[in-house]
């Protein structure tokens, strides 16, 4: 396994397929996509070579991040390269679901497991406002879809914003009393583009715990292929809430992940360095070379990010890196 200097073992890869998006979150690219080099992202083979070398190394999980991972043309191979990596038993993506309702059938049959759909509201106006897109009513209908699909689990995640959806708290509770989702709020995070407007809505995890743990929630044991969220159950309700608070003490002391860039670059967090760039070692025509260059580069990984300094390392917004 790949286990880095602090003792940390890897069993978690999140794997950006592009960098391109077609909503314009307010946090994340509130201009919308612009490119700023070629598209040249990873190929399919380059893909499969990854998840092969990775897989060596002990990596069981697969998430599809992007940008929005859905708009590649070969999404759905991407989908079953991953499904038929030898040691990788769960294939996940993160979407903003905008053919979610129309494509999830075909997603599943390819072998994905399990989904994580972003929403950051309830109310379409402001599902709008928030992402640029008048989609609010097809998503909904795309998580129904997901929930009769098959997927072993289907997540929501919410970005809580002071001065957009904060008082939707009770709404997105009252959400879950009736559907088997999972919702996570993900606390905002500070990259280098969003410094004011991080500022302005930053919403404290810490707070909402202590709301949850005073409205009867209940904190569940964290499994090992778990993410970063902290979930909680309630006996009235049919779904869980996560948090996941970048900001907390102790959050890096349980990373599992590691991260790729949609160009080959390896991240070994979120919120540290400019990576590295393995692009030329998943061009050939085996893996070995990527395996040896894991097991060298693992050696750098930091105990912690330096979030908490305003330090937000070489991330400029998420659309790079797939959160
Ligand atoms: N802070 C918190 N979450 C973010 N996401 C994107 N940018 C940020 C940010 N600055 C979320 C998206 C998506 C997930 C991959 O990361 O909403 O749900
Ligand atoms: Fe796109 Fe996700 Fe960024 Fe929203 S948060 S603009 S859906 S990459």
């Amino acid at each position: 396994m790949l286990v880095d200097p602090s003792g940390r073992k890897f069993s978690y890869l999140r794997l950006s397929i592009t960098d391109v998006c077609n909503f314009k979150c307010v946090y994340c690219l509130p201009d919308g996509y612009e490119s700023t080099s070629e598209r040249d992202f990873l190929s399919l083979k380059e893909i499969e070579n990854t998840l092969k070398a990775f897989a060596y190394h002990g990596i069981e999980k697969v998430r599809i991040t992007g940008g929005e991972p859905t708009l590649r043309k070969d999404f759905i191979d991407v989908v079953r390269a991953a499904k038929s990596t030898k040691g990788i038993s769960k294939v996940a993506l993160t979407t903003n679901g905008f053919s979610l309702e129309k494509n999830i059938h075909s997603w599943v049959a390819a072998g994905l497991d399990s989904i994580n759909i972003s929403i950051d509201s309830l109310d379409p106006r402001m599902f709008n406002t928030i992402t640029g897109h008048d989609k609010f009513q097809s998503v909904m209908r795309g998580v129904d879809a997901a929930l009769d699909s098959g997927l072993d689990s289907v997540k929501i995640n919410s970005v809580l914003m002071k001065q957009y959806n904060e008082a939707e708290f009770d709404y997105f509770l009252n959400f879950v009393k009736k559907k088997p989702v999972s919702l996570r709020f993900i606390e905002l995070m500070q990259t280098q583009d969003n410094l004011s407007f991080y500022n302005k809505n930053h919403v404290s995890g810490q707070l909402l715990k202590t709301r949850l743990l005073n409205e009867g929630w209940s904190e569940l044991k964290r499994s090992r292929l778990a993410g970063p969220a902290q979930e909680f159950a309630h006996p009235d309700y049919q779904g869980r809430i996560g948090l996941i608070m970048p900001y907390s003490k102790d959050f890096c002391s349980t990373c599992n992940r590691l991260r790729i860039e949609s160009r080959g670059r390896l991240h070994l967090c979120l919120f540290s360095e400019n990576g590295i760039s393995l692009r030329e070692y998943m061009n050939k025509d085996t893996p070995e070379e990527l395996i040896e260059e894991l097991a060298r580069y693992i050696k750098n990984k930091k105990p912690t990010h330096l979030l908490h300094h305003g330090l937000t390392g070489a991330t400029t917004n998420l659309s790079m890196l797939g959160g």
